[in-house]
Parts: C-alpha cells; sequence; structure tokens
C-alpha cells in the first residue's frame, strides 16, 4: 500500500469545514489513517484529533485523555445530558483558548478499526473531547463557539494565523491552553 504522509491542517485549510462522509466498510486504508492520525495527536500533545486535522474528510476520530487510546470510525452521539463548560484549544488552530459549552454526559455509537459496533457512555472530559473531535466531522470549530466581541478579537489572532502558514516551519503550536484537541 501506498505510504500516506499526513500533517496537521491549520485554519484556513477548506479540509476542516467540509462535512466528512461516513465510512462504508472499515479497511486496512482506514487502520492505517487511525494509526497516523494518533501518532499526530500524540506529537503534538493533543488529547483528540479528528480525520480532517489530518486532511481527511472521513468519519474518524482518535481520543487519549490518558485512560487508553480510542479509534473510531461513523461516531455519533445518540445521547446527551447535563452540561459542562471548558476551555478548549484545537490543534487546527494554534494559540487560541476558547470557552465551549458542551454535554457533560454523553453516548456514542461507533465502530472500532476492525469495523466492530460499540455503545461508548463518556462524561466529564472524555465526553468534552469526543463532542468537540465530533464537530470536526461537521466542518465545526472551536471559534465559532466564541462570543461576537470575543470574534472580533480573535479575528486579528486568525489573520496572523493564516499568514504564518505560508511559512509553515513559523507556526508556533503555543500551549496557550492546556486541553489540545
Ligand atoms: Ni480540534
Amino acid at each position: 500500500m501506498e505510504e500516506i504522509a499526513l500533517r496537521i491542517r491549520i485554519f484556513g485549510d477548506p479540509v476542516l469545514r467540509k462535512k466528512s462522509s461516513a465510512v462504508k466498510k472499515v479497511t486496512a486504508r482506514h487502520r492505517e489513517a487511525l494509526s497516523k492520525m494518533a501518532q499526530l495527536m500524540y506529537e503534538g500533545e493533543g488529547v483528540g484529533l479528528a480525520a480532517p486535522q489530518a486532511g481527511i474528510n472521513e468519519n474518524m476520530i482518535v481520543v487519549d485523555i490518558g485512560e487508553g487510546l480510542y479509534k473510531l470510525v461513523n461516531p455519533r452521539i445518540v445521547k446527551a445530558t447535563g452540561s459542562q463548560v471548558n476551555q478548549e484549544g484545537c490543534l487546527s488552530v494554534p494559540g487560541l483558548c476558547i470557552k465551549v459549552k458542551r454535554a457533560n454526559k454523553i453516548t456514542l455509537k461507533a465502530l472500532d478499526d476492525e469495523g466492530k459496533s460499540l455503545d461508548i457512555k463518556a462524561e466529564g472530559l472524555l465526553a468534552c473531547v469526543f463532542q468537540h473531535e465530533i464537530d470536526h466531522l461537521k466542518g465545526k470549530l472551536i471559534v465559532d463557539y466564541a462570543s461576537l466581541i470575543k470574534k472580533i478579537e480573535i479575528a486579528r489572532a486568525l489573520k496572523r494565523l493564516k499568514d504564518q502558514v505560508k511559512d509553515e516551519e513559523s507556526i508556533k503550536h503555543t500551549k496557550s491552553c492546556k486541553l489540545q484537541l
């Protein structure tokens, strides 16, 4: 099989805004992509990564908050209750930290990397990370949760980021936010 070289896509890359499509059958290609995504996540010291962040518009995510690695295909939330608010960062939007309100407890349905059906219950941080990654599959980013005032403020930061992307080496993956997803 052809080697896939993946890199983390940065805000401004259209792949981050496209809606990803469902995986019809989990194959060796998906398993390879999921392994590479996990590698990128760990290299970036993140706790979650979605396929679009690696340039792939297919429904796949990886998550590891320190309790083990999840490699999920076609994840969808079937139940969500309660609420929590966290300061979230994103490996695709370096340097920004945005307060996001999400459900506190969720139930997910997904496939594992062999195509087996999974039911996953998560709460707190793990639930937050799953919701952030599933947002990526819909083309949604943390900047979309910012208040209008905050949006004006971050517009400048994003403009700077877009300019930097022209010179990838100069992108500083600043750890201004503890949570990188
Ligand atoms: Ni993210």
